[in-house]
């Protein structure tokens, strides 16, 4: 269920109408709907049901506290990346005891810091950091429960760029190196061996490379089981797509049961990082048409939200629906909707079939993941503000940055 509608031909968050959001905080402004956050994290954690785990919410999708906070309320744990994501995650009220640490880079700083906030597992992605993870505990006094992640060398058909479970791919230990790593830090001082844990890819729409990926890490599990090394849980990452457009992926239920199925008789607890499946279609981004510009090759709609506010056009060739607030009677023509930024790649969409004036306002749809966390304020472009809908209520909780927020930090020399 969208909660995301159109109603007499305008287009609405639960209860209010966008237009009227546009009206009163001005664009662009990220909107996103509290039910539908709800609604998809809730899927995870039912269809997880009673067996052991836990569903730890991938805050790079989208890092706003106040989704963090309705997030933790709802029991969830996180999986973060850096030190910045764990700072955001205990001030939005998250529970340390559940969010794993994933990425490539960790530093000794960020590894004391999780250390003693006593978080659930460190996702190590290498044998440096796992010795260096060792090294911090031991000056800590205390004991980093870890995983593995295990590169499986499985494609996970999706973009280039958001596809890592390749052996090609910077991410994991190899997995046919994994057994001497988990030897390693099995014989390691303040390391808990706890997991095996791997992360293929983002935007997957099909459910085979998961269940191959699962497959070489049962291999890879009873195998350590027989030399003695007992893993009690799988982390599966990330990963499950969305519809942008056509596409079907499966459903959350399907996903978990076809995994719980694999498992068999093995007392393996299930953790799983999503991040876009639970954020990218609860939130929108809404712009307005600044200039209409026909040209001899395209019809450019100059639009007041850029590849600054929403870079997966841009990046990645995304394609993300554009819509009218109002729907506007008369003809329609093919738009380029491009924003103000001085880059020809600065485009939000492409040959989209719309009737447009000046002073329409658009609809950026499954714009709730990847797209306010990667914004940045190139061309000295405030970023947008987030703003939060529950039922027929509008909470601002991000303001849009103005020219202080823009320079602060900065210094002029004085001679
Ligand atoms: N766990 C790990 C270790 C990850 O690297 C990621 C995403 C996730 C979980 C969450 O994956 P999800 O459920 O969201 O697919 N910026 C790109 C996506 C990059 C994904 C990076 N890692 C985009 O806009 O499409």
């Amino acid at each position: 269920m969208s909660f995301f509608t159109q109603r007499s031909g305008e287009l609405y968050v639960e209860d209010v109408r966008l237009s009227d959001i546009a009206a009163q905080y001005g664009t662009p402004a990220y909107v996103y709907s509290r039910a539908a956050f709800t609604q998809h994290y809730l899927a995870y954690a039912q269809a997880l049901g009673q067996h052991p785990g836990m569903i730890c919410y991938a805050v790079k999708a989208n890092s706003n506290i106040a989704l963090l906070n309705l997030l933790a309320r709802l029991g969830a744990g996180f999986d973060i990346v850096s030190g910045g994501e764990m700072e955001r995650v205990l001030t939005a009220g998250g529970d340390p005891k559940r969010i794993v640490f994933s990425g490539v880079g960790k530093t000794a700083a960020e590894m004391a810091k999780a250390l003693q906030m006593g978080i659930h597992c460190f996702n190590v992605e290498s044998e440096p950091e796992l010795e260096l993870l060792s090294q911090v505990a031991v000056e800590q006094g205390l004991t980093a429960r870890v995983s593995l992640r295990v590169n499986p060398d499985v494609d996970a058909k999706t973009h280039p760029y958001i596809s890592t479970g390749l052996k090609e791919n910077k991410f994991g230990i190899d997995i046919t190196r994994a057994p001497e790593v988990y030897r390693r830090a099995a014989e390691l001082p303040n390391i808990d061996v706890q997991g095996v844990d791997c992360h293929i890819g983002s935007q997957l729409t099909e459910l085979e490379p998961f269940l191959d990926a699962l497959d070489r890490l049962l291999v890879l599990v009873d195998g350590l089981a027989d030399e003695g090394i007992h893993i009690s849980h799988l982390d599966l990452g990330g990963g499950l797509g969305v519809t942008y457009r056509d596409e079907q992926p499966p459903a959350v239920a399907d996903y978990m049961d076809a995994i719980k199925q694999k498992l068999g008789e093995r007392k393996l607890a299930l953790m799983f990082e999503p991040g876009r499946s639970i954020a990218a279609n609860a939130g929108v981004l809404l712009t307005k048409v600044l200039y209409l510009k026909p040209t001899e090759e395209h019809n450019f709609a100059i639009i007041d939200a850029a590849m600054n506010d929403n870079i997966r056009p841009a990046l990645y060739q995304a394609w993300q629906d554009i819509r009218p607030l109002k729907e506007r009677r008369g003809a329609t023509k093919r738009w380029d909707l491009v924003g103000p930024v001085c880059e020809t790649g600065d485009f939000l969409g492409k040959d989209r079939e719309l009737a447009l004036e000046p002073g329409d306002h658009l609809a950026v749809m499954s714009a709730g993941a990847y797209g306010f966390t990667m914004a940045s304020n190139y061309n000295t472009r405030p970023r947008a503000c987030e703003l939060l809908v529950d039922g027929d209520q509008v909470y601002v909780i991000r303001e849009r940055e103005n020219f202080v927020d823009l320079i602060r930090g900065e210094h002029v020399i004085e001679h």
